[in-house]
């Protein structure tokens, strides 16, 4: 009996061999040494995770002979200053932990038309402070049923209307001269039904319906219905979509998304290869989209399984092999205790953090900062080398993901409770400043989730007064609680809902186009001006981010919970390189009081960093209403 050391020894050799005689001289020269010797170290993790999922085939070793073909043909075409940022990136792997970092998302023809434009745009992203950028899906896809992009027809093609493979190139490079990374989308869950493998396995092609998950009849369907979420009730009901031949297929979300089938490994292959193609473009972070969808199985609710979590961590392991640079973005909008469990540096190294994005709107309906603060306290911690993205709202709705068993140590009821926040958020609750718009509303299960810019849901639509403090302090914390910040544009001028996607028909009958406005160039010529709310957005937002910039409390993720004592008030401490800053976020329209004895172990006073002057501690302090302090409280000799 072999161990498992020899077996990978062996299925090192048997692969190399075969792959060194498919590509004949091609292995000789810096390029096959320098993948040899990623191949070497990386090869293990590979081999252990896709044989976890593949390895009872009898042709496992012609997968893995395939895949590692895919990785050397990604490696040899990876362009020479992508190979030099890739060396960069493993000098200095926490390059993403940095105060600087700071995300932007856009859709490319919203925001400016096409990708030539964008270019254009490039001054002001780093007017703003940018150094991450994530565009929308700019791929190939079809005309009306496209889900914004997310319904990709091919990912080696850019959608026309946009512009080309090379503007996206180029606009890539632009951006990376410019100090800011490219985020791109890898749409892997799925596919639009205008792909090509889509389009032959309708022809019958039965390599390529292997590709999908195709059934002739119910029987399997309402099986699997049985036990699976539905995350589009209102596109169709259950998981699965009727062919005009009359057989279904499986689609998670839209009709037209069509899940792929990675029990195929010819699939998990193919897909490698369009993973390197976009990463070859100039992406720096792939966004990994849906990952908790990729893999199903009879009696289970299909997301989150361990095969999900293996193919992930095979994908990333062909990337440290040819494309060592690339990082991997999280999209699991799941419990949080799933959510946590695709953070790994050997899976995906950051992610979006919905409970955070969630419990920062649940706190402003409630102004209680009870679920928040226990979030931080507890479920902020990540392993060494990954990050949260910390966000406000994105271009998806906002559900409440926070966790049942949570909210019921602080006496909430997580159903009745979700029930409220979706009345408070499309304005049927009295007294709410709030202009959401239901998304996915589900009689069946009592499930919705909320639509919104984030103007419109803190009351700036309405004319509350207090709602650009609202703001400011929903992205003053996003920007301070560690990761990397990640601000939808549009949102740093408070532009609103935007209610005309009723009338596009491809649109109408999805909410979220409500809060993907087109830039308001209105808005943005106002953003240098107090007297708008615009200005004062948009220079409360700039403040934040410089201060932070310039406080090495702020790299990485480690928080301490602070307790003010005040249940209205949030507190956290950042600490690194002998600078502490204490964060207090007062939730609630009213002045709210913090006592003496929470300050007992803090300096008599501190610098405020925002509002740039010395707050006395040692009385207690009082923040007014919706107030936002990072004090500066580090042991300074007097
Ligand atoms: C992700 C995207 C969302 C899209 C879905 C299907 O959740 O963020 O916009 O609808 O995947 O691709
Ligand atoms: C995501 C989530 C779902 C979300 C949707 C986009 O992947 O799982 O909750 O609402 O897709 O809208």
């Amino acid at each position: 009996m072999l161990t498992i050391d020899q077996q990978t020894h062996l299925a090192l050799a048997h692969t190399r061999h075969a792959l060194t005689r498919q590509i004949g001289r091609q292995a000789r020269g810096a390029a096959w040494e320098a993948f040899d010797a990623r191949l070497t170290r990386h090869f293990p993790a590979l081999l252990h995770e896709l044989a976890s999922v593949y390895g009872e085939r009898p042709d496992f070793l012609d997968v893995l002979a395939r895949v590692l073909a895919t990785a050397w043909q990604g490696w040899r075409q990876r362009p020479a200053d992508l190979r030099a940022l890739d060396a960069a990136r493993e000098a200095e792997p926490d390059w993403f932990q940095s105060e600087r970092m700071l995300g932007g998302v856009c859709y490319v023809d919203l925001c400016a038309g096409n990708l030539r434009s964008l270019m254009a745009r490039i001054p002001y992203f780093k007017e703003l402070g940018l150094t991450y950028l994530h565009l929308m899906p700019p791929f190939k896809c079809p005309a009306d049923r496209s889900d914004g992009g997310y319904a990709v027809s091919s990912y080696r093609e850019v959608n026309p209307a946009l512009g080309t493979i090379d503007d996206l190139r180029e606009l890539a490079a632009a951006l990376r001269r410019e100090g800011i990374s490219l985020v791109l989308d890898f749409i892997f869950n799925h596919t639009s039904d205008e792909h090509d493998w889509a389009v032959s396995a309708i022809a019958g092609d039965p390599a390529c319906q292997d590709f999908y998950l195709i059934f002739p009849d119910r029987r399997l369907p309402d099986a699997y219905d049985r036990t699976v979420r539905e995350i589009f009730p209102d596109q169709h009901p259950g998981a699965f979509t009727q062919l005009s031949d009359g057989r279904w297929i499986w689609t998670t979300f839209n009709s037209f998304q069509w899940d792929l089938n990675y029990a195929n490994p010819a699939v998990f292959a193919a897909m490698a290869g369009e993973m390197l193609a976009i990463a070859n473009l100039g992406a720096e972070i792939l966004r990994m989209d849906a990952v908790a969808f990729i893999w199903k199985q009879l009696g289970t609710d299909c997301e989150n399984l361990p095969q999900a979590h293996a193919l992930i961590r095979a994908f990333n392991a062909v990337c440290r092999i040819a494309a060592p640079g690339l990082l991997f973005k999280s999209e699991a909008i799941v419990h949080p205790d799933q959510v946590v469990k695709y953070i790994a540096p050997e899976e995906c190294q950051i992610s979006y953090n919905p409970l955070q994005m969630a419990l920062l709107w649940n706190t402003l309906a409630t102004r209680e900062v009870n679920l928040l603060q226990q979030a931080l306290e507890e479920r902020h911690a990540l392993p060494a080398g990954t990050a949260w993205v910390n966000y406000v709202r994105s271009h998806d709705d906002i559900g409440w993901t926070f966790a049942d068993e949570d909210a019921i140590r602080e006496g909430i009821q997580g159903f009745d409770h979700r029930q409220f926040l979706n009345r408070f958020y499309v304005n049927r609750f009295p007294g709410s400043f709030a202009r959401g718009v239901p998304f996915q509303d589900n009689p069946a299960t009592g499930d919705c989730r909320i639509s919104g810019t984030c103007a419109s849901l803190a009351g700036l639509e309405q004319g509350d007064t207090h709602a650009v403090a609202r703001i400011l302090l929903l992205h003053g914390v996003a920007l301070s609680t560690g990761g990397i910040p990640l601000i939808y544009l549009g949102d740093e001028v408070g532009t609103l809902n935007d209610p005309t996607y009723l009338d596009d028909p491809a649109k109408a009958s999805d909410s979220r186009w409500v809060h993907r406005p087109r830039r308001a160039e209105a808005l943005h010529a106002q953003r240098s001006d107090p007297a708008t709310p615009a200005g004062r957005i948009y220079q409360g937002l700039r403040r934040m981010i410089e201060q932070r910039r310039s406080c090495p409390a702020f790299t990485g993720g480690t928080l301490t919970g602070f307790r003010s004592r005040n249940p209205g008030v949030l507190g956290y401490t950042r600490t690194r390189l002998g600078q502490q800053v204490l964060v207090l976020a007062n939730f609630s329209e009213f002045g709210q009081h913090c006592p003496a004895e929470v300050f007992a172990t803090q300096p008599a006073s501190a610098f405020d960093l925002l509002g740039a002057r010395q707050r006395p501690l040692r009385e207690g302090l009082t923040l007014a209403p919706y107030e936002l302090l990072w004090l500066d409280c580090s042991d300074r000799p007097d």
